[in-house]
């Protein structure tokens, strides 16, 4: 049976209580979880929480692993707000890289995103390289992709399944592990995606902000 991903995305959001509660919430579907040995559960939230969220993963005993949003391109040291690949390790397996709000709101490049997904294999994370399409560059090394169309994120408009596969078709013929697809994936249009031969995946923002619409996308994958 194939194996499914399901990596929620929290960007920019959630204090500390907000956390509280939507692990709270969650956790009444452990039991529906545990079933579930064909998927990996993979929640980023942002730099702050990753600590906290590692505490109510282990309180629930969720099946669930962490991600970090961005990785800094230098390892640890005097680059004032960076967090080096080494400091995510201490809570996350895993670190997505070159998402295009990171291309777009930070300028994020080629090159630097290169670098990020050096530092994080130094480090042991597994990175999840963001491509906009079947020509983005991928960086050596990496085994993970997801693929974000900009149009489908965060509009409710996403992709259709017929391009995702298409798409990371490509990607898999390329040789790559995992390739995912993100845009507005919500608990109904789930298993359209997962159920495309070269979707591994997928990659949900918004609606892993709501216990129960993530858990659906799960339970729906
Ligand atoms: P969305 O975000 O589900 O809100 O479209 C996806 C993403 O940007 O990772």
């Amino acid at each position: 049976m194939k194996h499914t991903y399901i990596i929620g995305n929290w960007k920019s959001h959630k204090t500390i209580s907000e956390a509280r509660e939507w692990f709270a919430t969650i956790s009444s579907y452990k039991s529906q979880f545990d079933n579930l040995t064909d998927k990996t559960i993979i929640l980023c939230p942002p730099f702050h929480l990753l600590q906290l969220s590692s505490a109510c993963i282990q309180e629930y005993a969720l099946p669930f692993s962490l991600g970090a949003q961005d990785v800094s391109p230098f390892a640890m040291g005097a680059y004032t707000g960076e967090i080096a690949a080494e400091q995510i390790k201490e809570f996350a397996e895993y670190v997505l890289i070159g998402h295009s709000e990171r291309r777009k709101n930070f300028a994020e490049t080629d090159e630097m995103i290169a670098q990020k997904v050096q530092k994080a294999l130094e480090a042991g994370l597994k990175p999840v390289v963001c491509v906009q399409g079947k020509d983005t560059p991928v960086p050596q090394g990496v085994t993970m992709i997801a693929y974000e169309p900009i149009f489908a994120i965060g509009t409710g408009n996403a992709d259709t399944p017929e391009d995702a596969e298409d798409v990371l078709k490509t990607f898999k013929e390329k040789g790559f592990e995992s390739t995912i697809y993100g845009g507005s994936v919500n608990p109904d249009n789930v298993n359209s995606f997962t159920s495309q031969p070269s979707v591994s995946g997928v990659l949900p923002g918004t609606d892993s902000l709501d216990p129960q619409l993530f858990a659906n996308v799960i339970l729906n994958s």
